[in-house]
């Protein structure tokens, strides 16, 4: 089914320089580009995007660190784009990430995992509304 997905580069990939390989990622599959744009995420988006963690010991620290420098966000499309997306993301915790995947190759760390994408066609219209207003 034609979907859209909500993805997002995270801070550390960012400032490591590895933006056009990771777009390169989900180009290669195929899927199109719709939105793409470079900016810092508020505290206020942060909130709405990841509130189903609230009072998690992750949670603090992982507010930090995604409003801690420049993302890029994105809004894919393709067939089945959501699972997609999170096939080429692989594994939240990069050393439980298969090699070939976004966080296996460029991830190290649970806490900076390079990337983040929507994890069903619900939330990726939820957070499209957060970080693109439509
Ligand atoms: P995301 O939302 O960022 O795409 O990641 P995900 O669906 O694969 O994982 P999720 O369970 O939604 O977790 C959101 C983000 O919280 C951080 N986290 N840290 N220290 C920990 O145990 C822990 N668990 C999760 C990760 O940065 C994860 O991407
Ligand atoms: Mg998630």
């Amino acid at each position: 089914m034609e979907q859209r997905t909500f993805v997002m580069i995270k801070p550390d990939a960012v400032a490591r320089g590895l933006v056009g390989c990771i777009v390169k990622r989900f180009e290669d599959v195929g899927l199109a580009i719709e939105r793409l744009e470079h900016g810092v995420v508020t505290a206020r988006e942060a909130e709405e995007n990841y509130k189903e963690h609230e009072g998690k010991p992750f949670y603090p620290g992982l507010m930090e660190y995604i409003t801690s420098g420049p993302v890029v966000k994105m809004v894919l499309s393709g067939p089945e784009a959501v699972a997609v997306c999170r096939k080429l993301m692989g594994s939240t915790d990069p050393y439980e990430a298969a090699p070939g995947t976004i966080r296996g190759d460029f991830g190290l760390t649970v806490e900076a995992n390079v990337v983040h994408g929507s994890d069903s066609p619900q939330s990726a219209e939820r957070e499209i509304a957060i970080f693109f207003g439509d």
